[in-house]
């Protein structure tokens, strides 16, 4: 079974979000998990309309636990919510708010501790894939991020591994590079983790629409995560479809 998951970033409205439930709704797919990492103030309202066919994940959490952080919104506020998912060091993330590896590692940790699945991204940028320097840094991203979780807390943990390259540009991998990283990320987990490592999942993302979702997303690629696609309920249940 595939996971389709949903980044609506800072993207929808009430409105918008209403239509998107009603055609959801109408479709079934068999053999692929939904899920959809949304805004925090439609947490609530998705979950409630959508969390017994879809899962429904937080795009960030604090790195600390509570007290005076304006603005920020802790894991142990999510869990709350029920969320499913909380996605955590996405590139976004880390270029233009600047989080840094630790930051991540933190995050992770307050997830954990809240029992909330860590959905982990971690990526080469441009120049880095152009150096063939793709290994090494998500080995980095990997160690960093998971330093000091042993393999008893792993919580149900989903890596997504996203080219920064291919994030809302239009450019995918190539079914084989998608395949030989993945591969290379399930062996780094096995060497880190042992038998418990074969509980994470790992997915593809980066320009992931329902066209090229079935090549791309070999056997052993566990499944998606879908930036601009998600957006429309159609084209999102579309990639479920096909894959
Ligand atoms: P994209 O975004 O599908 O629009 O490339 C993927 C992501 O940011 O997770």
């Amino acid at each position: 079974m595939k996971y389709i998951i949903g980044n609506w970033k800072m993207n929808q409205n009430a409105k918008i979000i209403d239509n998107f439930i009603k055609s959801f709704k109408k479709n079934k797919v068999n053999n692929v998990k939904f899920g959809l990492a949304v805004p925090y103030v439609y947490i609530e309202k998705i979950k409630k309309k959508l969390g017994k066919t879809c899962l429904v994940g937080a795009e960030n959490c604090s790195e600390y636990s509570s007290g005076a952080y304006t603005g920020e919104v802790s894991a142990e506020m999510l869990a709350d919510f029920n969320i499913d998912f909380c996605l955590v060091g996405h590139s976004e993330r880390r270029t233009i708010f600047a989080e840094t590896d630790e930051q991540i590692n933190e995050k992770i940790k307050q997830l954990i501790k809240n029992k909330i699945t860590p959905l982990f991204c971690i990526g080469e940028t441009l120049k880095e894939y152009e150096n063939k320097e793709t290994k090494k840094v998500i080995k980095k991203q990997i160690e960093k991020g998971l330093k000091g979780i042993n393999a008893s807390e792993l919580n149900n943990l989903i890596i997504a591994y996203e080219p920064v390259w291919a994030i809302g540009t239009g450019k995918t991998a190539d079914a084989k590079t998608i395949n030989n990283i993945t591969e290379y990320i399930k062996n780094l987990l096995l060497k880190m983790y042992g038998e418990n490592s074969k509980s994470i999942k790992v997915l593809y993302g980066g320009s992931v629409n329902s066209e090229n979702a079935s090549n791309l997303l070999t056997d052993l690629v566990d499944g998606a995560l879908v930036g601009g696609a998600s957006l429309n309920a159609e084209k999102f249940i579309n990639i479920g479809r096909n894959v």
